[in-house]
């Protein structure tokens, strides 16, 4: 088995508007816990989201991933939030809150099932800059790679 493991990261940009909003709460609830976040018509940010890609290294093209179909995948994903007012447009972030949080596991949950069917390649790390302030991060535990030796 090898040890090798290399990764590598590349950044993808989108502006999305958002309001965070419970229609359980009460105005006064809503206001206490999202603050100015719950403003009724919305605000915006520019995100950007890094994608961390890890695996071995292809002997053929030197690669752990081919860039352009991580673009491939990555763009479709971009293309569902970028200008868009996440909690009105994007079915998701109608009943889930478009928080950083949340905004990032919905990238994973896309993302992760389309680069398992490359060979050889994961998703090991997502981040998600909200401002230049903040940023959200993402993975899930993997299995253990290679087997396990019990005794010597
Ligand atoms: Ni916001």
């Amino acid at each position: 088995m090898s040890r090798e493991h290399c990764s590598l990261t590349k950044v993808y940009r989108f502006s999305a508007g958002h309001r965070l909003h419970n229609k359980k709460f009460t105005p006064e609830e809503n206001w206490e816990i999202f603050g100015k976040c719950t403003n009724e018509l919305g605000h915006g940010h520019d995100y950007s989201v890094e994608v961390k890609v890890s695996g071995v290294i292809c002997p053929e093209t030197g690669m752990v991933i081919n860039l352009g179909e991580l673009n491939d995948l990555m763009n479709g994903i971009i293309e569902e939030l970028d200008h868009k007012r996440l909690d009105i447009e994007v079915p998701f972030f109608r009943e889930n809150q478009p928080s950083g949080e949340l905004i990032v596991k919905y990238i994973w949950t896309r993302l992760e099932p389309k680069i398992n069917k490359l060979d050889g390649a994961k998703l090991t790390h997502l981040k998600l800059w909200e401002t230049p302030k903040n940023y959200f991060e993402y993975f899930e535990n993997s299995q253990p790679q290679g087997v396990r030796r019990h005794g010597r």
